[in-house]
């Protein structure tokens, strides 16, 4: 009987036979065929072989029928259905399939020698769509999990594509190894992690691979990496009403926005034409929503009689599946209602997760964008009608207040508010010197005599605000900055925050273009004329030290992370941000290399410098001790300065001992091989503690340089986990509060105990006495306000020229 079937004949019945039943050649006869299915093409030999060996035969009769109106539901036929539990992979023998998701229908079809259900197998997730029979007889090759996972686990570079309307929207790329901490865990040794897609696609994926029961140990780390880059990517740049969308614009990587001012700005897709969020008429608002006529036309089988297609623009299913109304579109086609309502509510608590997560990254810089709020109240409304998903939030509070730890690093004590309050763990932390993009500042704008005037005019203020206050507008008039060295340069009337971002010893001038040359530097730009040896001498280097820490924490603090985003990318792409705090605190680590290097170089004896000399070395030590690795590094790039380097004969006056010390520190300043010495002594070490910030700056300025935001049309999502990836290195340097020291306690048990919360005097008092004695008390106490004002207000020649001049003045 065998010899006379024919091949296909002895195949379907070596297929249909168990797995355990097949003999070496009938794996032999199915591994040979496996060679022509474009599913298993790219995988090796072995690889097929194994698969051959397992997979199982699986023959479905009937097409589906489906209504195609919500009235008249028939009997859907599906492999299975979205939100299902994976339990097998499938390559489509004979036959094809069409692939629906909730919200949009039908995405695409996958034919003959196309495989789907890999997703959920190795995301340990719900299926990512319901797949329905196309036409009648379909035959799938099936593995099963557990196979599936121990065959293709250590296959290299396995790229998934997925598909809609004929365009890929996500593309996935296998990492094997310890699996991506990205997409919650699996468990499974390999997972696929979202390389690129669109911003729907992306956020639809990670809506289905957020874990529930996984309570909030981190609760803002791993997903709201991807929430930032999610939203953020969001593609709107227009004024719509898709309130998730609108706030992402406002707050995070604005992609469209980039693109505006890129010089390939054809490389960018279209923006979506986001539907308006209309909460009152969700199903007009979906019948008035007409695809763009590239869309194909619905396949001409079967899907007619699924429901309509739509595509990957309509809203995202953060707004969509949170409307009560809409919510009929999110239930799965089949299954009892039970299933249905269990499918829904599973999906709005994923998405209450989601934008919890969100708020929990962003904190009240929130508040301040209107569209944002009316979100969250519209969400909040909705939530509190239902306790099982307000339990979600109640979660992810009570874990946040368990840490006791805000986000910045300060504790912050809240009560379980009777009303919910999306911020309630969230609350402004107690650093009051954050600097917001409307907070109104000083301006001093000088004129060619200099004469300065001041105006009190909000941080983000455009240059022609500034002007319109001052001269009419129109005139010949114009605004420059100038440095120490004369140096100018003209501002463009557009640009804002020019005060915030202005250099060491940078000044502001008003004049008419013929008067730009004439501009000279003010006598304070040039720096002092004196060194503060005497004021120095009266403090030590502990206590110098500890309060630079506490003024330094204090502006690392007032950073939000978001501002590295806007730094990196350019704060003009962004309406409303500013990146003021983090300048502030480039700023002084500027102002410190240069005061160690002026107050040198300013001071003419050679005894005292020597001493001097010894004191900063001093310093950066307990710098280091201190975990402040910010103003370690400022101080010992200005002892490596060369006006300093060249003091032969005050080096030299420097014990041995404290030498040695110096140049074991320097190792750490080397920059070969991308700063490994740092990063190696930094990688060991626990928060909180302050990290070199202009390393992070360089690190995230290269992953924008070297990466596009685009890839194929589809944003490119590894850039983003990169990007997030350095700020995480913030996020983590500040997740233990820091407690500012106190003279009355000792220095190691005061410098990082879990203490109450750090409460920042913005207004340091100015004791007219600097003489201390270090067992005197309350001088110890009046002289920490001194220090405190002495590294606030630092004076210090940013002019290299004339700092080396001074140098070779002082010794020659
Ligand atoms: P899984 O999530 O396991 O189950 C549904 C499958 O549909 C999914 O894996 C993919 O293999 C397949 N699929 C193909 N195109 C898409 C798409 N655009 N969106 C979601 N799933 C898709």
């Amino acid at each position: 009987l065998l010899l006379q079937m024919g091949p296909d004949a002895l195949l379907n019945m070596i297929l249909r036979k168990c797995p355990n039943q097949r003999s070496a050649g009938d794996v032999e006869v199915i591994y040979e065929e496996l060679l022509h299915v474009k599913a298993v093409s790219h995988l090796s030999t072995s690889v097929r072989k194994e698969l051959a060996a397992v997979l199982v035969f699986e023959s479905h009769a009937k097409a589906g029928t489906v209504s195609d109106g919500p009235a008249i539901l028939c009997a859907v036929i599906s492999v299975f259905s979205q939100g299902d539990k994976g339990t097998s992979w499938y390559i489509i023998w004979k036959g094809s399939v069409n692939v629906i998701t909730h919200g949009k229908g039908l995405v695409t079809s996958l034919h003959e020698g196309e495989d789907f259900g890999q997703l959920a197998l190795v995301n340990d997730a719900p299926r990512a769509a319901t797949i329905i029979l196309r036409e009648d007889n379909c035959h799938f090759l099936r593995v099963d999990k557990s196979d599936f996972i121990r065959i293709l686990k250590d296959v290299e570079a396995n790229t998934v594509r997925l598909e809609e309307h004929g365009k890929v929207v996500l593309v996935l790329e296998k990492s094997s190894g310890l699996g991506s901490p990205h997409l919650g865990g699996s468990g499974s040794s390999s997972k696929y992690t979202v390389m690129s897609g669109t911003p729907e696609k992306i956020l639809e994926h990670l809506l289905e691979t957020i874990k529930l029961d996984t309570n909030g140990s981190d609760p803002i780390g791993a997903i709201s990496t991807i929430v930032i880059h999610v939203l953020a990517t969001s593609s709107s740049h227009s004024k719509c009403s898709c309130l998730l969308h609108s706030s992402a614009q406002l707050y995070s990587i604005n992609i469209p926005s980039v693109l505006l001012s890129d010089p390939s700005p054809s490389t960018a897709p279209p923006p979506p034409q986001l539907l308006p969020f209309q909460s009152s008429c969700p199903r007009a608002a979906h019948s008035t929503f007409t695809p763009p006529p590239s869309l194909p036309a619905p396949a001409a089988a079967g899907p007619s009689a699924i429901p309509e297609p739509t595509h990957s623009f309509v809203l995202p299913p953060g707004v969509f599946l949170l409307n009560p109304r809409l919510t009929y579109h999110a239930e799965p086609s089949e299954g009892s209602e039970l299933e249905k309502t269990a499918y829904a509510l599973n999906t709005k608590q994923k998405v209450v997760k989601l934008v919890g997560q969100w708020v929990a990254l962003y904190g009240p810089l929130l508040k301040d964008d209107p569209v944002a709020v009316h979100f969250l109240e519209k969400l909040r409304e909705e939530v509190m009608g239902d306790s099982r998903l307000s339990s979600i939030l109640k979660e992810q509070l009570k874990d946040r207040r368990k840490t006791k730890v805000q986000e910045n690093g300060c504790q912050t004590v809240t009560k379980m508010n009777q009303k919910f309050d999306w911020f309630a763990a969230h609350e402004e932390p107690l650093v009051k010197v954050r600097i917001r993009a409307r907070d109104k500042v000083m301006y001093e704008i000088y004129r060619p005599d200099h004469k300065a005037v001041s105006l009190v005019l909000p941080v983000d203020s455009s240059v022609q605000d500034i002007m319109s206050v001052l001269v009419n507008p129109g005139g010949d008039h114009v605004m420059v900055k100038m440095n120490s060295s004369g140096e100018t340069v003209q501002l463009k009337l557009d640009a804002t925050a020019v005060s915030a971002s202005l250099g060491l010893n940078e000044r502001l001038f008003l004049c008419t273009a013929s008067q730009v040359q004439e501009l000279v530097p003010l006598k304070e730009q040039l720096g002092p004329e004196q060194s503060t040896t005497d004021a120095l001498e009266q403090m030590c280097s502990k206590d110098i030290a500890t309060q630079l820490t506490n003024y330094d924490w204090e502006l690392f603090t007032a950073m939000h992370e978001v501002e590295l985003v806007h730094y990196t990318f350019g704060r003009q792409k962004f309406p409303g941000a500013t990146t003021a705090n983090l300048e502030r605190f480039m700023r002084h680590f500027n102002a410190l290399q240069y005061w160690v290097v002026t107050e040198l170089c300013l001071c003419e004896d050679l005894t005292r410098r020597s001493t001097l000399l010894k004191k900063f070395i001093k310093i950066a030590i307990v710098l280091k001790e201190q975990k402040n690795l910010n103003a370690f590094f400022a101080v010992m790039f200005g002892l490596s300065n060369s006006a300093v380097q060249r003091l032969c004969g005050t080096w030299e006056r420097v014990p041995n001992k404290t030498r040695r010390i110096y140049c074991a520190y320097e190792r750490l300043l080397d920059p070969s091989r991308n700063h490994r010495a740092y990063r190696l002594a930094v990688a060991k070490l626990n928060p909180p503690y302050i990290p070199f910030m202009p390393l992070l700056l360089k690190d995230m300025t290269f992953i924008h340089e070297g990466n596009k935001n685009y890839t194929d049309n589809l944003v490119n999502f590894e850039k983003m986990r990169m990007i997030a990836k350095t700020m995480k290195i913030v996020r983590g340097c500040r997740s233990q509060p820091y407690v500012p020291s106190s003279p009355q306690k000792g220095l190691t048990e005061r410098m990082f105990v879990d203490a109450p919360a750090l409460r920042i005097s913005t207004s340091p008092s100015c004791p007219d006495s600097l003489r201390r004695s270090d067992s005197d008390q309350s001088l110890t106490v009046r002289n920490t306000g001194n220090i405190r004002h002495y590294i606030q207000n630092l004076k210090v020649i940013d002019n290299q020229k004339k700092l080396t001049q001074l140098s070779r003045a002082i010794e020659r």
